[in-house]
């Protein structure tokens, strides 16, 4: 099959990776790709917003299936503009990616479907939120409703914050009409999991647990990032509670769409709250998690294009999908000063001696070629990936490939994995 992969971070570079691995793909593009993904496919200057283009491109290679990463274009419609014009692509439609599009729509969903979450209320209104928090009292959590690159979200202590953070929105119009409207909900306790499961309108078949680490700092202190590291598995979710969260969220999801008429094809992401009354929805993602992607990609045995197929067309009914027991862990590397403003291009080195350390994959999230050599193009640039029999041997495999990558402009974590590596730290068990 001809393949076009449509975006350029750490996510897209997993996925190139292990679709270029499989007897399936006779070529593979990506639109527009980056420097480390350009080892897998071939990169084609195109932005993920140029629908248009994009749509032409598909066309004149005679591509035959399309992977679409990151949400920006499935909430346009890009899915739609493919499929119309007759290529097979992975990714819910316009739609159904209303499911992250907009967090009013999930959680007035939820409310329709019995689907735990916390309570809520949707302003458009900036008086009426202001009551809703007085009347409410922090801790107390206020997200804009649209497509914010992970940015609308403020998890408030104090009334001032939580008022704050809705004129910011609201009056500042600091995530323009993404921000015109609200949602002001309860602020729940417990422990995070991204849950991921293959959709194919119909049937969900359930993905690797993982745990991804939002705040930029050691010790998750600092302010949340797209993501500073994962690890998988997530010993919270167990066997047990993965079915629950079947059972509760992703099951009755897929049908409450298809009940309403969209049906959602694609990977479905849930972000989890797992407290004292069982597993909570924070949110849908209707794509795959970035760097959650870099830690689930290197477990699965498993094709993972036949599987993209089968999602597209409505075969999942009886997949299955084969795991690795090896661990993973994901690293991920940023220009000093992410996620507030950086340096561009800086000279990063030493990216072979990092790809020898046993069991270890650079993915690559925001890097470009300059002059013969790799610099940084981003805010988050590398995923440095390892995978070992135990969480801690992949944790030390990881750093050590950190520790050989030369790059002084560069910060890392150094403490990915510990709620799993602590004892007594984590709530579940292996
Ligand atoms: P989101 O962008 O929706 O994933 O939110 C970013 C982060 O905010 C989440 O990963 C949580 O850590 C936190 N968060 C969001 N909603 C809630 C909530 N209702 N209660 C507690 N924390 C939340
Ligand atoms: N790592 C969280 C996300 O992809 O939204």
């Amino acid at each position: 099959m001809r393949i076009l992969v449509v975006g350029s971070g750490g996510r897209e570079h997993a996925l190139c990776w292990a679709i270029a691995a499989s007897p399936l793909c006779d070529k593979l593009y990506c639109a527009p790709g980056n420097a480390g993904i350009a080892a897998e496919a071939e990169c084609v200057p195109i932005g993920v917003d140029d629908v248009t283009t994009l749509v032409a491109f598909a066309r004149s290679k005679r591509i035959e299936f399309v992977v679409v990463g990151p949400e920006a274009p499935l909430v346009a419609g890009l899915v739609d503009q493919l499929e119309a014009a007759g290529i097979k692509t992975f990714g819910p439609s316009k739609q159904a990616a209303m499911l992250e599009g907009s967090k009013g729509f999930t959680k007035d969903f939820c409310t329709r479907h019995d689907i735990p979450t916390a309570a809520y209320g949707r302003f458009r209104d900036v008086a009426a939120a202001r009551s809703f928090i007085y009347a409410r009292s922090a801790p107390i959590v206020v997200k804009a409703d649209g497509l914010t690159a992970g940015k609308g979200v403020t998890v408030a202590q104090s009334v001032d914050e939580a008022l704050a953070a809705v004129d910011e929105a609201m009056v500042g119009g600091r995530f323009g009409a993404a921000g015109a409207e609200v949602v002001i909900e309860e602020f729940l306790e417990g422990e995070e999991a991204s849950f991921h499961a293959l959709v194919d309108g119909a049937h969900a078949v359930p993905l690797a647990a993982a745990q991804d680490h939002k705040r930029v700092g050691d010790g998750d202190t600092g302010p949340n990032t797209g993501g500073m590291g994962t690890y998988s598995p997530a010993p919270i979710v167990t066997p047990a509670m993965a079915e629950t969260i079947m059972a509760r969220i992703i099951r009755p999801t897929v049908a409450g769409m298809a009940a309403d008429g969209k049906p959602f094809k694609g990977v479905l992401f849930a972000g989890l709250m797992i407290g004292r009354d069982g597993p909570k929805l924070i949110e849908f993602n209707v794509r795959f998690g970035d760097p959650e992607c870099q830690v689930l990609i290197p477990r699965l045995m498993s094709d993972l294009l036949p599987g993209l197929i089968a999602a597209r067309d409505g075969q999942l009914k009886n997949f299955a999908l084969r795991w690795r027991d090896d661990a993973a862990i994901c690293v991920v590397m940023a220009a000093q000063g992410y996620p507030g403003a950086h340096k561009r291009a800086t000279v990063i080195r030493g990216l072979e001696r990092a790809a020898k350390v046993p069991g270890v994959y650079v993915f690559h999230a925001g890097t470009a070629h300059m002059d013969d050599q790799i610099v940084a193009s981003g805010g988050r640039v590398l995923g440095v990936t390892a995978t070992g029999p135990t969480l801690a041997d992949a944790r030390d495999h990881a750093y050590q490939a950190v520790d050989s990558i030369d790059w002084p402009d560069g910060f890392c974590r150094r403490d990915i994995g510990w709620r799993a590596l602590t004892p007594g730290a984590a709530t579940g068990s292996a």
